[in-house]
């Protein structure tokens, strides 16, 4: 614990240097921003736990960018998922930032500050004895209420879920163990439901164990092309989709021990917002 600890903090600087970055002055391109974290970390690239994604703008759709772009875009938003090692013990955090410019602008930050809420609502819920599954359920009924509740699906929060709506703007787990790999093995020796395919966490929930939680909500063209061609496809509000898609996506990851009474999240007491405007 103590040397994911150090992890942590060793891949907090990074995220406040490329955070301080992103909203300075002059426009910087994700191979600039990956090496103000290399530089801010103390860290040649092999040596990360896992390639950094510094995604910039409609990158932050792909879920694992890791193709830096040379050129300075917008940049409008940016999603910063890096770590860091110590004593070959991992860190894994995941960042979502926004310069919001216009309407759209506005609503993706909306977007954003309503995963935050929902992202910590989920770590403040977790509970020894529960299963990790049920939290991955519980975030994709957080998913469907944003959704829901910025008009971008006209349904209810229930039946956004009960359709599966989220799960073509949320396709990935909502985390998984964390140790001497990125991805560690402890907590997936079951197989998920059918319906959580990408889920690698299907333990039941034990003090001391360390898992990430890091719900999506991404504008997957791929993705949504399906869900537009199929059944539930009228139930998408498709204009308000395609001017939210030049943000690419949000996803907030903090790293958290569970604990006899809770969690200790040992992301944010380095890194206290998930993500946001500057
Ligand atoms: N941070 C990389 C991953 O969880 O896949
Ligand atoms: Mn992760």
């Amino acid at each position: 614990m103590l040397c994911i600890a150090e992890a942590n903090r060793r891949a907090a600087l990074g995220h406040d240097a490329v955070r301080e970055a992103f909203f300075g002055e002059r426009g910087l391109s994700e191979l600039e921003l990956h090496l103000v974290y290399l530089r801010a970390t103390r860290q040649d690239d092999p040596e990360t736990p896992y390639k950094n994604i510094v995604a910039l703008d409609d990158n932050g759709a792909v879920l694992h960018h890791v193709g830096y772009g040379r050129d300075v875009p917008a940049g409008e938003s940016l999603l910063l998922d890096a770590g860091a090692t110590y004593l070959a013990y991992c860190s894994d955090i995941t960042r979502t930032w926004v310069k919001p410019r216009g309407e759209s602008g506005a609503t993706f930050k909306g977007l954003v500050d309503a995963m935050e809420e929902m992202q910590k609502g989920l770590c403040a819920s977790i509970t020894s004895g529960h299963k990790y599954e049920a939290l991955h359920d519980a975030s994709h009924r957080g998913v469907s209420k944003i959704l829901s509740e910025a008009g971008l699906v006209k349904a209810s929060a229930e039946e956004t879920d009960e359709k599966g709506i989220s799960r073509a703007f949320y396709p990935h787990g909502l985390g998984h163990s964390l140790g001497l790999q990125c991805h560690d093995v402890g907590c997936a020796t079951v197989k998920p439901r059918a319906d959580n395919p990408f889920l690698r966490n299907t333990s039941v929930i034990e003090p001391k164990q360390v898992f990430t939680i890091e719900p999506g909500l991404y504008f997957i063209d791929g993705l949504l092309a399906e869900l537009r061609r199929g059944p539930h496809g009228a139930l998408v509000d498709w204009t308000a989709v395609e001017a939210l898609s030049r943000y690419g996506g949000i996803r907030i990851e903090d790293d958290v021990l569970v604990t006899e009474g809770g969690i200790h999240n040992m992301t944010r007491e380095l890194l206290p917002r998930g993500g946001g405007g500057a």
